[in-house]
């Protein structure tokens, strides 16, 4: 083995971005890349809630001795009664990031599945697949484009899943779906879970927009079926987004087996992939979430802080929704879309464009965070997106 094989790859594409962004030192840049929450004045504050929980953690914390593998279990307590109603026989640990469930739960599912194989609609999260490839398991994707109508047709997922082998897995997005905006409707979750249920498939949901779509408790409701119905199942929940507390990290893997046996070995297998992988995670920003969530005052202030954010995002897509047509883009059909994301069918050399006369930021997919608009910007996007497609078309 030799360090010269290793040879130069190209930066995340998101993580990518950060830095272009940061390092770019125009005046009054648009930054619709990455996916996190950013204010009117183009800021992405700490909650005050936040601010509160880490001024009593701060006089009260007693000990930072360690927690072990699974990290704070009041916090993974508070979290699942909190965010998916508790009880349904679900187990759960602290994880870093929804980031680090996806992963430990591509481990867990790598060790358990016969044919180790996930099924993926594409588009998703450009590091869904990278993350599960390199946590063991074999994709199998399904294209959920649907140019004619240019939407999502989650149903192409469940008609593969129909004829997928029992014992695979799935991924389905709860909220927010990144890149598109587009979520499952009811009745398709309904399916979901039927197919699981039918073909004993393994659900792998990730729940990393709670609150920033349609409302805190309707974010979740979506996945009911799936809690109440489907034996085998797996959640990986992020609070970095819900919370603000993004580079602090803070997730969790919930998870179930066929019975109450089958999910104390999963939780013995999650530890000990935890315990290999990070040995445990840190412990500040799932203690902030548990303060939070265990004191009234705080918790009815976060929450309005996150309706907030929520309705501050709803209420650009519905603006960029009532301009219709723009630089050969239909923004009406943003307004079937919730929380942070849609994704524009611009070229590469469009989004190139945009970056680099009018230093607007896109995801290299064309996908656009919504927050990154506000009254100063909105138009100067508009005018920059219809410049570089008018460029585009001559
Ligand atoms: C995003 O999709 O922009 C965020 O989830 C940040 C990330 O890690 O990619």
């Amino acid at each position: 083995m030799s360090f010269e094989n290793l040879l130069p790859r190209p930066p995340d594409p998101m993580l990518g971005l950060i830095q272009q962004v940061a390092s770019d030192p125009r005046e009054g840049k648009i930054d619709l890349g990455v996916g996190v929450y950013q204010d009117a004045e183009g800021r992405t504050p700490v909650f005050d809630s936040v601010q509160q929980a880490e001024a009593t953690l701060c006089r009260t914390q007693s000990t930072k001795a360690y927690l072990g593998a699974g990290g704070d279990a009041g916090y993974v307590e508070r979290l699942g009664a909190e965010a998916l109603g508790g009880g349904h026989g679900l187990g759960g640990l602290q994880t870093i990031g929804g980031t680090g469930a996806l992963r430990l739960a591509g481990e867990l599912l790598a060790r358990g599945l016969p044919d180790r194989r996930i099924w993926i609609g594409q588009p998703t999260w450009s590091n869904h697949e990278p993350l599960l490839r390199a946590a063991g398991l074999r994709i199998a994707h399904r294209d959920l484009t649907d140019p004619s109508r240019g939407t999502l047709r989650h149903e192409a997922l469940l008609d593969a899943l129909r004829e997928a082998p029992a014992g695979d897995a799935f991924l389905v997005q709860a909220v927010g779906h990144n890149p598109t905006g587009i979520d499952p409707d009811p009745a398709l979750w309904e399916a979901f879970a039927d197919v699981a249920v039918a073909r004993r498939l393994v659900p792998l949901v990730d729940l990393a927009y709670q609150g920033l779509g349609a409302g805190w408790r309707e974010d979740a409701a979506p996945i009911a079926p799936l809690l109440e119905r489907v034996p085998q199942l797996l959640i990986a929940y992020s609070c970095d987004k819900n919370f603000g507390l993004y580079r602090e990290r803070v997730g969790a893997l919930f998870y179930r087996g066929a019975n109450a046996e089958e999910t104390a070995g999963l939780r013995d297998h999650l530890l000990a992939i935890a315990r290999v992988s990070y040995s445990m995670p840190s412990d500040h920003g799932a203690a902030v979430v548990r303060t939070i969530l265990g004191d009234p005052r705080l918790r009815s202030g976060w929450l309005a802080e996150l309706t907030a954010a929520r309705d501050r995002v709803a209420r650009i897509r519905t603006t960029l929704a009532r301009r219709g047509r723009i630089g050969g883009v239909d923004f009406a059909a943003l307004g079937a879309g919730r929380g942070l994301f849609a994704q524009l069918p611009l070229s590469a050399a469009a989004i190139q464009r945009l970056q680099a006369q009018h230093a607007v930021y896109l995801a290299p997919s064309g996908r656009m965070n919504l927050a990154g608009l506000n009254d100063r910007n909105l138009e100067r996007f508009l005018a920059a997106l219809d410049a570089v497609q008018r460029r585009s078309a001559a």
